[in-house]
Order: C-alpha cells, then structure tokens, then sequence
C-alpha cells in the first residue's frame, strides 16, 4: 500500500475529490443508493450524489445519522466509509467503497480500523455490518478487522465488539 490511510469527515472542501473518484472507478450501485436517472454517471446521478453526501453532513445526531468519511490514501481522496446510528444504543452500523485502483491492497482493511477508532472516539461499542458471500472482499476486510461472521437468510451480518477488540491503528 502506497501511503497512509487516513479519514476525513466528508464535507464541501472533499465532496468533488470523492465524487470524481466515484464516476471514474465505481459503480453508483455501490457508492449510493438508486435514483431515477439516466444510465451511468449523467448529470442528475453527479448531483443525486451530491446531496445524498450533504443530507449527513450533520454528522451522527444529524437528520441521518450518519458520520461519512472521505478516505484518503497518501493524502488522496480513494473511498468512503460512514458510520450510521443504530436503534440499539452504542451501535453503529458500517459501510464502505473504494475506487477500483485502491482495491487489493489493504486499504479497506485499514480504512475500516480508522472508522473503529472513530466509532470508539464517538461513545460506541459495537459496529455493525451486512454484506453477503459474494463479496469477499467485504468479508475479508470484516474478518481483518476482528468481526464475528454469522450468516442468515442469504446475508452474513458482521459485528465488532469494541469493548473486547480495541482497535489498533
Ligand atoms: C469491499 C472493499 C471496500 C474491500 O476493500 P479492499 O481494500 O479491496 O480490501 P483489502 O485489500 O483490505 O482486503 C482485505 C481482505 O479481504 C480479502 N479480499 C479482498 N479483496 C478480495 C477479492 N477480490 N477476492 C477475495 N478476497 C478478497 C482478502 O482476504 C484480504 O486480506 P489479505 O489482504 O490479507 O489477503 C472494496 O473491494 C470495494 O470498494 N468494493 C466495492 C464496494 C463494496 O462492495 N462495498 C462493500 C459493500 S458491503
């Protein structure tokens, strides 16, 4: 991996970095969720992403509850990951995606550790996840991270306990 991998809270001053990184090297099924717009990255999908990073810029007590973070690989936007509220107290639930270039090498897997220092740093005792087999990617970086695996209905749902895992940077 080139550089260290660092978060910083998305907000104006990352918002066009990740969102050229997003039309360049991903899917927008992956980095947001469905709107009606023309294929691919049109000019609708561009500013549907937009406001969907602004509707959390208020963080976690915001209307969302969600706390996103730019990646940033040596210095460079590469992903996002987000933490969101959970009903059940002390939990956060989890998400990520990186640019195609910044696949493979480790990155998620830090990254995901950052977003545990975060999550820990904001009160939190576990974070949660939802993912599924095909994606091994996304259960490898789980399993890195100290995450217990259990599969149902199709789905692997992942926790970490923070109170047990302290998570190392
Ligand atoms: C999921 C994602 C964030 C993983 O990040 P990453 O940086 O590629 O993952 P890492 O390099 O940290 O890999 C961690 C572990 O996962 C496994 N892994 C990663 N990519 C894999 C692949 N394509 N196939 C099989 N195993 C893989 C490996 O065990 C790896 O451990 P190792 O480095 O010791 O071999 C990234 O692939 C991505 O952005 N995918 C598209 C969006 C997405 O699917 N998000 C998750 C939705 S639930």
């Amino acid at each position: 991996m080139a550089g260290a991998v660092r978060l910083e809270p998305v907000g104006e001053q990352n918002l066009e970095p990740l969102l050229s990184v997003a039309a360049a090297e991903a899917e927008p099924d992956d980095v947001m969720p469905p709107v009606e717009a023309p294929a691919g990255w049109s000019l609708a999908r561009r500013e549907a992403f937009r406001e969907f990073h602004r509707a959390s810029f208020g963080g976690l007590d915001g209307p969302t509850r969600t706390q996103m973070f730019a990646i940033l690989l040596g210095g460079e936007v590469v992903g996002m990951v987000r933490m969101t509220r959970c009903d059940q107290p002390g939990t956060v639930e989890t998400g990520m995606w990186l640019g195609r270039s910044a696949r493979g090498q480790g990155v998620g897997a830090a990254a995901l550790r950052e977003l545990l220092v975060e999550a820990a740093g904001a009160g939190m005792r576990a974070v949660v996840a939802e993912t599924t087999r095909d994606n091994p990617g996304a259960v490898g970086v789980l399993e890195k991270c100290g995450a217990k695996l259990r599969d149902e209905g199709g789905k692997v749902h992942a926790e970490i306990c923070l109170d047990s895992t302290p998570p190392s940077r």
